[in-house]
């Protein structure tokens, strides 16, 4: 740690580019797709993803970090280091409404590549693609090998009726019949081949797994056998070959020279969706909703540069943190204007967390709204659905089963006590103050709101206007 702050004030002096800049660590961010807490073998044994586990184990797993509920905006908290209800990306973007994350937006692998970076991503992008200014070798990345929108099919590439699958602005069908998840992994062991080791390297990696359509080579499908429940079963392959590629990256970094120097992050995009065969057991909800299950995700970091490792980091943290403090490994400053917090310190030593507070989020045209304060959440608003503790298909063959909710929102809990949800203190009298706190909080945070923009579908935008691409430029 030492060592890199020194490098870092040296690099402010004699700038980038220099030999100085070796020594900035690499940079592997590996974001997968609806994995939920009980997809990862740390928090379900059932789970066979042993590369992963090894990292966790060996670097500091977090087990209190949060997404957003949903994909794009937490895509976005990722890259820009802001809560998404502050720039209007509560939601999910559509392939055919015209919408992107805002343009003045300075994102992460801009500002690596101000600091020395090579930046590369490969996979999913969901940010927005209307337009090219909204896509990533526009947005900081050198390179860009993966798709633009939500979803696909992992072999054909195409959603709907249109291909959407990219090298840098090329739509390609070369890996037409290629498994996702092997594709990334190929082009992410060339990327690393190719890299000039005295370049700090920053590669993002979001991974299509385990997104639905539940496809997975059927390899991956004999150690489940006993899985009853063929979406559960899909799942745990997906899980697995997810963890496969992931070993083919790692050993593309070491047998290039490069892991040693290597800080790597692995987290989740958001809760799984149980009713496709992701878990977040036991923890309650899912995908698309405020609660643990769809928000708190499996995530950890691994690295030399960590000077404590192998234990369980059990304080707050949440996607905006990630930029700040990756900006700061890298030699940058710090942006007052982020909601991020760097958590470098604290990670790499085991110290408390410097956040107290975060915004699940504000989206008054849904009329949606969660915040935690210290131990507390708050959640008011419409109430979503999809709010019971689901087991998972292996749980409910040894006789655990879903537990159905009965309470009503609005919702106070204490999570440190109660991580569960099980216990709705709002309108309990000992803790009147504290829900008045909470919605004072709330109403206080809710004027910086970007409300998501009402868009109609564009027709501009269908595949068949452009030989069944994706295209780019209807906006
Ligand atoms: C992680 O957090 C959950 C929920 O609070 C808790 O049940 C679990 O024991 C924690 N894991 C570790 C390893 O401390």
């Amino acid at each position: 740690m030492a060592v890199v702050l020194f490098l870092a004030i040296v690099g402010c002096f004699f700038g980038h580019g220099t030999a100085q800049d070796t020594a900035k660590p690499h940079i592997l961010l590996i974001v997968a797709d609806d994995l939920g807490w009980s997809d990862v073998s740390w928090n379900n044994p059932y789970v066979v993803t042993p590369n992963l586990h090894t990292l966790a184990t060996t670097g500091v797993i977090f087990n209190q970090t949060y997404a957003q509920p949903t994909c794009s905006p937490s895509r976005t908290a990722l890259l820009t280091g802001k809560f998404p209800f502050r720039l209007g990306m509560q939601r999910v973007m559509d392939s055919k409404k015209p919408h992107g994350l805002p343009l003045d937006e300075e994102l992460l692998p801009q500002k690596l590549k101000k600091l020395g970076y090579a930046t590369h991503m490969v996979g999913k992008w969901h940010l927005g693609s209307c337009k090219w200014e909204y896509t990533p070798t526009e947005r900081g990345f050198d390179s860009f090998y993966g798709y633009h929108h939500g979803s696909q099919d992992y072999y054909t590439h195409k959603s709907a009726r249109g291909l959407d699958f990219w090298d840098g602005k090329t739509s390609i069908s070369d890996q037409n019949g290629v498994y996702s998840t092997e594709s990334f992994a190929t082009r992410a062991e060339n990327i690393i081949s190719q890299h000039d080791p005295n370049t700090p390297l920053f590669l993002y990696l979001p991974f299509q797994s385990v997104h639905t359509p539940h496809q997975v080579p059927s390899s991956y499908l004999q150690t489940f056998s006993t899985i009853q429940d063929d979406n559960r079963k899909s799942i745990l392959g997906m899980a697995t070959a997810l963890d496969d590629a992931i070993k083919r990256v790692t050993d593309a970094l070491k047998g290039k020279g490069l892991w040693d120097n290597t800080l790597t992050i692995f987290m989740s995009d958001n809760g799984g969706e149980y009713s496709e065969g992701q878990s977040n057991w036991p923890l309650r909800g899912a995908k698309g909703t405020f609660w643990e299950g769809g928000t708190r995700v499996p995530a950890f970091v691994h690295g030399n540069m960590l000077e404590r490792t192998g234990y369980t980091y059990h304080g707050m943290m949440h996607g905006v943190d990630i930029l700040p403090t990756l900006v700061s490994v890298a030699g940058g400053t710090e942006d007052p204007g982020l909601d991020g917090k760097n958590m470098w310190q604290s990670i790499s030593t085991g110290a408390d967390s410097p956040r107290n507070e975060f915004v699940y989020d504000i989206d008054s045209g849904a009329n949606r709204y969660a915040i935690r304060i210290g131990d507390y959440k708050l959640v008011t608003g419409n109430r979503a659905p999809k709010d019971d503790w689901y087991a998972p298909a292996e749980m409910q063959q040894m006789g655990i089963l879903t537990e159905i909710a009965d309470d009503t929102g609005p919702f106070l809990f204490n999570i440190k006590e109660d991580p569960l949800e099980k216990s709705n203190l709002y309108n309990a009298a000992e803790y009147a103050s504290i829900q008045r706190a909470m919605r004072r909080r709330l109403n206080e945070l809710k004027p910086f709101e970007v409300p998501f923009p009402d868009l109609a579908d564009d027709p501009a935008a269908d595949p068949s206007n452009y030989g069944n691409v994706w295209m780019p430029g209807w906006c």
